[in-house]
């Protein structure tokens, strides 16, 4: 009787420890985000040594007034500033025309002293407006957001010495790198095709050598394909659209996602959640970003990372 009790309580407590796993380690963006930046700011000041108060120039052109773009746009400066970046902010009334927008791109084009230029997305205007058409405007030399059909397309061929990266992918690159896990050789899915995120993001994780798997509105079946994944990368757009029972066991979970939603104990009423369930897939996941904290602020350090590309690739033309 004694003895079975024993037996009974230990047979408990080693299930509990067998059941219990640990949680994922959290790959903060916070964190590998301000070792960038302060690399850049070394690098901007040695250029400024060097070169006679030479400063990389960024110019963030916007077009409307949506309240997410204020915001992001905001997150943008302030660390262009930290960095020595001289950042401008050039703000296009919503009643601006095709025409007037195109031809802001072009003035910024010619203007030596700029070395990056993005158009926010999305266009905030009462007109018509071709997206494709105004990013392609932009000079690919300049295209810091690295969204023209030129570094799209050197992108896509495995070009990535000669383009600018888009910024998200970028930074989900470092933050994979920062796990110490190779994608090399590994199955890579990415949900979510946009231009900005999942595609660029399906490119690179194919020319750093995993074999990539990227999903959409129309993948069947989607819990199966994320079951497969040793690295998922996920830009849906959808608040925890990806369920942790999908993970598998010791993945590496990326959320690009940046959702609001409804949260009765937030004084502002909401809060802010990825595409993935994070309670649930840190259970099952090796790694994962959190969100806010993870993907966003590399986001925006890729961006300061391109522009002081762009400078030093203008330096080298210009002024060696
Ligand atoms: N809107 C949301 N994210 C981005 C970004 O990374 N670049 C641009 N240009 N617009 C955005």
């Amino acid at each position: 009787m004694w003895s079975s009790a024993v037996l009974s309580l230990r047979l408990r407590a080693s299930c509990y420890q067998g059941n219990r796993r640990s949680l994922a380690t959290v790959i903060s963006g916070n964190k590998t985000s301000r070792l960038v930046r302060e690399r850049l700011q070394q690098e901007v000041e040695k250029m400024r040594t060097l070169f006679s108060g030479f400063r990389p120039g960024l110019v963030v052109l916007q077009v409307g007034d949506r309240d997410d773009s204020n915001l992001y746009i905001s997150t943008k400066l302030k660390a262009a500033a930290e960095i020595g970046i001289d950042a401008k902010h050039v703000r296009l009334p919503k009643t601006a025309t095709q025409a007037e927008v195109l031809q802001s791109v072009l003035s910024v084009n010619a203007n030596p002293s700029v070395h990056g230029l993005i158009v926010q997305l999305p266009l905030d205007s009462v007109n018509a407006m071709d997206t494709e058409l105004i990013t392609n405007a932009v000079s690919p030399e300049k295209d810091v957001d690295g969204l023209s059909c030129v570094n799209a397309g050197r992108l896509s061929r495995g070009e990535l010495g000669g383009c600018f990266l888009p910024c998200t992918p970028s930074g989900c690159m470092e933050l994979i790198r920062q796990t110490g896990v190779s994608v090399a050789g590994k199955h890579a899915v990415v949900i979510g095709r946009s231009k900005i995120v999942g595609a660029p993001m399906h490119d690179l994780l194919l020319w750093n050598h995993a074999t990539v798997t990227t999903c959409h509105s129309k993948t069947p079946d989607l819990p199966a394909q994320v079951g497969r994944a040793d690295v998922l990368v996920v830009g849906a757009g959808r608040a925890e659209m990806v369920r942790g029972e999908w993970v598998k066991e010791g993945a590496v979970v990326i959320d690009c996602g940046i959702n609001h939603v409804p949260d009765e104990t937030k004084a502002s009423g909401k809060r802010v959640v990825g595409d993935v369930h994070y309670a649930s897939a840190n259970q099952r996941a090796g790694f994962i970003t959190p969100v806010p904290g993870g993907v966003g602020p590399m986001t925006v350090a890729m961006l300061m990372e391109n522009t002081v590309q762009s400078a030093q690739r203008f330096l080298l033309k210009n002024r060696s």
